[in-house]
């Protein structure tokens, strides 16, 4: 049984370069079923993001202002550390089609094999986001885009000035 004198928190891990609609939405869905939700930007030396780590976390705050219960973090290594060093005991992922599932599935089995103690949660990807990443994102942005219906307000702005730094601001 779960132990409701202690507050569940749900850690939300991903790149989020930068967060979309859909990851918004998923974290505003998360927050209604968790006391705490914390979104955990992997700090990864493998991939060459569009925008560092602390400005996708200012982002990810920026978005989510209007929800308390929501943090944006930073971390490195295993996921399941992450949630450890930070009290959570759940993890969220979106699910958006088929083809994300045998993936996800991998990494729950795997996260489970580290850590017995954690959950991973999937919530469907509400059928409007469903084809939706930060990578198509990006594309549409470099090809000079519009990206309005596809991320949050706080991020339009800032990756047309990341993908034309010479437009002068809308
Ligand atoms: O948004 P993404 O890129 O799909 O997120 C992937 C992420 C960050 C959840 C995954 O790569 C991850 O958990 N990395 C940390 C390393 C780890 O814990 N690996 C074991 C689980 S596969």
């Amino acid at each position: 049984m779960a132990d409701r004198d202690r507050p569940i928190i749900a850690l939300y891990p991903g790149s989020f370069d930068p967060i979309t609609l859909g990851h918004l939405d998923i974290i505003e869905r998360a927050s209604k079923v968790f006391d705490r939700t914390l979104v955990a930007v992997l700090q990864n030396p493998k991939k060459e993001p569009l925008f560092t780590v602390e400005e996708r976390i200012h982002l990810i705050e920026q978005s989510t202002a209007h929800l308390p219960q929501v943090e944006a973090i930073t971390f490195s290594g295993l996921t399941v550390e992450c949630a450890h060093q930070r009290g959570a005991t759940v993890l969220i992922r979106g699910l958006r089609v088929m083809s994300d599932f045998e993936f996800e599935l991998q990494m729950a089995h795997t996260n489970k094999t580290l850590s017995e103690e954690i959950e991973t949660v999937f919530l469907a990807t509400r059928n409007e986001y469903s084809f939706l990443s930060s990578s198509l994102v990006k594309e549409i942005a470099r090809f000079g885009g519009p990206v309005d219906r596809l991320v949050p307000e706080p991020v339009i702005a800032e990756i047309q000035q990341r993908c034309f730094p010479n437009l002068p601001p809308a």
